[in-house]
């Protein structure tokens, strides 16, 4: 992990990402890359491009002898259900230009699949590294293809791609856009601002989730580890928690003790419903020795003391 790039760099993941590993190799050692322009405060170089632009990509990797990837650039859950071929298109053009850019290069890629290669028939509880995916969502599906490219590339190429299926990652830093985990990142928020907040799943909706330090550590981890330790080639099973909206609601008013919850579902119940409860994610835990740091009750005391900051309502 010389020279990195970074993908999707103004998003949720991104503009956290791109600060750790800021820390641990300076600016000079960072390009960031968007299809938004650079956010402040422009600590290192920007490219604003489209990662489907597979020749742009490669003069940029070129121009900085870039030889680690992070590629977080992707449409995610409930937008993609709302854009079905431009997920199809953004997901796995973009994907597939990495891996057809690292081909021959040694150039090392971290590329997250999510929770949603699951589906209605996989188990919903301690659900197995390997089980049923049968996705069902355009985003789901681009997961579940794209792992298979990554291992793929990886038999066939030698690329040395590595991967983890996300849960919801919660974070104070940038709001995520078109998830169906993105209620519990909405929820505090709405918790400090208006003491008020209309859930778009109900209730009982119990999802894995981890929190946004947890999900950059985890990252940075499997592209550490020796080439040995990584033996899934696919995505690697990847949890924290799980807790259902009640269980928010309960953390939060320890905090906010007026705080009022409503449910209104949505479309994005239905999809939140045919994911798992409770990852399986002892392979990790095995191979390269994953452990998560923060509970619920870690993120709900961080988040709201940083939004208070943020949203400055203390
Ligand atoms: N957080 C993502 C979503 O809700 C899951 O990977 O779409």
């Amino acid at each position: 992990m010389n020279k990195i790039l970074i993908t999707g760099v103004n998003g949720q993941i991104g503009t956290e990402l791109s600060q750790k590993l800021l820390a641990k190799v300076g600016p000079e050692n960072i390009v960031g890359l968007d299809i938004r322009p650079a956010l402040p405060p422009y600590a290192f170089p920007h490219e604003t491009i489209d990662t489907t632009n597979k020749e742009a990509i490669r003069q940029v990797v070129e121009k900085y002898r870039i030889d680690t990837i992070f590629h977080l650039a992707s449409l995610l859950s409930a937008r993609g259900e709302l854009n079905p071929d431009q997920t199809w298109d953004v997901n796995m053009g973009g994907l597939k230009s990495m891996l057809d850019i690292a081909r021959g290069t040694g150039i090392k890629i971290f590329w997250p699949s999510s929770i949603a290669v699951f589906g209605p028939n996989s188990p919903k509880d301690n659900t197995p590294q390997n089980t049923i995916l049968d996705p069902n969502t355009m985003y789901g599906i681009t997961k579940r293809a794209g792992e298979l490219l990554c291992q793929y590339y990886f038999d066939k190429f030698h690329v040395d791609v590595r991967s983890v299926r996300f849960p919801g990652i919660i974070s104070h830093e940038t709001e995520p856009g078109g998830g169906t985990t993105d209620y519990a990142v909405e929820i505090f928020y709405e918790a400090i601002r208006n003491k008020v907040y209309t859930s778009f799943v109900r209730e009982e909706t119990c999802l894995p989730m981890m929190y946004m330090e947890d999900a950059v550590r985890s990252a940075i981890e499997i592209m550490l580890a020796e080439k040995e330790q990584v033996k899934v080639r696919t995505s690697y099973n990847l949890a924290a928690v799980s807790f259902t909206v009640t269980e928010m609601v309960a953390e939060i008013r320890k905090h906010i003790p007026e705080f009022l919850c409503n449910y209104a579902p949505d479309f994005r119940q239905a999809i939140a419903d045919a994911w798992p409860r409770v990852i399986d994610d002892s392979r990790a835990r095995q191979d390269w020795n994953w452990q998560h740091e923060y509970d619920l009750s870690g993120i709900t005391q961080d988040m709201i003391e940083n939004l208070r900051q943020k949203l400055q309502m203390t």
